[in-house]
């Protein structure tokens, strides 16, 4: 009876601790699909991909914590300033409510046929599924600081820390606060392999000259809404690549018109074809590393959520090598 007692004592806090521990399922959807990069392996409904199939496979939490903490393949860690010991309990939570898929997806990025070693191995050992198959991203990284093998190291091997460290470098803050990529282990992923798909972006593919362009939010004025925009060549002086015969181009949202623009080089509004859409258009012959320049723009319209001002920055020199078009990045909405 005594002990009978003591066990219905116990029960709420047991069940409570079950809870916890079970997770919640629907924050755990939320938190794969729209908020980790797990799924670029695991696939969208973590019914497998590069990675195995994890749905409805009946994974306790505590292994789901070991694959992540103390990953034993290729896979690699993530620290709790990545995925909480909750949200672990939450993505458990999340697979064991989903039906055992049928069979696993495909890769999200395959090793092309004819692949040069670097490229093989840069799949092969997963970078792949994230930074598609010529390492975009990286790449403008490496540009900016002119990637030697041992920042290559740190960012793949320390990312957590390195990724702050690098921001800090080219001076764009700290960094993620949640940093998508995990530690790598450098007994998996070794550094011969490093060294090989560094030769092989620096040769076949070529770094890239790390441009970013950034609007502020308008402001509404008298003649109508003023946007700043920011371009800057992110390199390290003496490191970084210059990019030349740069392009800064913003695409008008429908509907609004250009009535006053300012800064260096620029050439008007003109109707673009493949944008579908009046374009106004500023050039740049040099922008070496740590070069900046500012523009401003003023619309007789502030742009919407479903029609932002936006824009690209293109550029002539230095080419992705495999391309006659030049290279491009995208500037992202003003803030609404
Ligand atoms: C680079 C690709 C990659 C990424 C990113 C990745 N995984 Fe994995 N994961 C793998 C591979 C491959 C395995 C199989 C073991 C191995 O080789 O590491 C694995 C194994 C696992 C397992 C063990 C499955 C089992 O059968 O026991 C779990 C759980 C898991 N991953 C969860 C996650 C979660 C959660 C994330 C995101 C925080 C994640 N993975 C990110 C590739 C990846
Ligand atoms: C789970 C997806 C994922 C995988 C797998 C992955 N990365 Fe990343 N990587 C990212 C993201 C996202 C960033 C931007 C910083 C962040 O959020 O961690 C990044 C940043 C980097 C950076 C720093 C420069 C930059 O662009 O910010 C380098 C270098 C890098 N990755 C190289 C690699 C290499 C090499 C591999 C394979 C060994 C790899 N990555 C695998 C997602 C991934």
């Amino acid at each position: 009876m005594k002990k009978l007692l003591l066990a219905l004592a116990m029960l709420p806090l047991t069940a409570g601790m079950a809870a916890a521990q079970q997770g919640d399922a629907a924050a755990g959807k939320t938190l794969w699909a729209d908020e980790l990069r797990c799924k670029d392996c695991h696939g969208g409904v973590a019914e497998g991909a590069f990675g195995p199939d994890l749905a409805g496979r009946g994974l306790s939490a505590a292994q789901v914590r070991q694959a992540i903490r103390k990953p034993w393949g290729i896979m690699p860690m993530f620290t709790d300033v990545q995925v909480s010991d909750q949200e672990i309990n939450n993505l458990t939570a999340y697979f064991a409510s989903m039906p055992k898929p049928a069979q696993p997806g495909p890769w999200k990025t395959e090793v092309p046929a004819n692949a040069p070693a670097g490229q093989r191995t840069m799949i092969s050992v997963g970078c792949g599924q994230c930074h598609g198959n010529v390492l975009i991203g990286p790449r403008d990284d490496m540009g900016a600081v002119n990637a030697d093998i041992n920042w290559l190291k740190d960012l793949v091997y320390n990312h957590v820390d390195g990724i702050k460290r690098h921001a800090q470098a080219v001076g764009t803050g700290n960094g993620p606060a949640r940093p998508h990529m995990g530690n790598f282990n450098p007994d998996r992923v070794t550094e011969a392999q490093l060294a090989q798909i560094l030769d092989w972006i620096k040769s076949d593919v070529g770094f890239r000259a790390a441009m970013r362009g950034r609007l502020t939010k308008g402001q509404p004025g008298e003649k109508g809404v003023t946007y700043t925009l920011d371009v800057q060549n992110l390199g390290l002086a003496g490191k970084g690549l210059g990019a030349e015969g740069v392009t800064v181009r913003l695409v008008i949202p429908e509907g609004s018109q250009v009535v006053a623009a300012t800064g260096a080089g620029y050439k008007g509004v003109r109707k673009d074809d493949k944008e579908q859409a009046q374009v106004a258009e500023w050039s740049w012959p040099k922008a070496g590393p740590r070069d900046k320049q500012s523009y401003t723009i003023t619309l007789s319209k502030p742009g919407t959520q479903k029609d932002n001002l936006r824009g690209m920055i293109m550029w002539e020199k230095p080419m992705i090598k495999p391309g006659p078009t030049g290279d491009q990045i995208a500037i992202p909405g003003a803030p609404l």
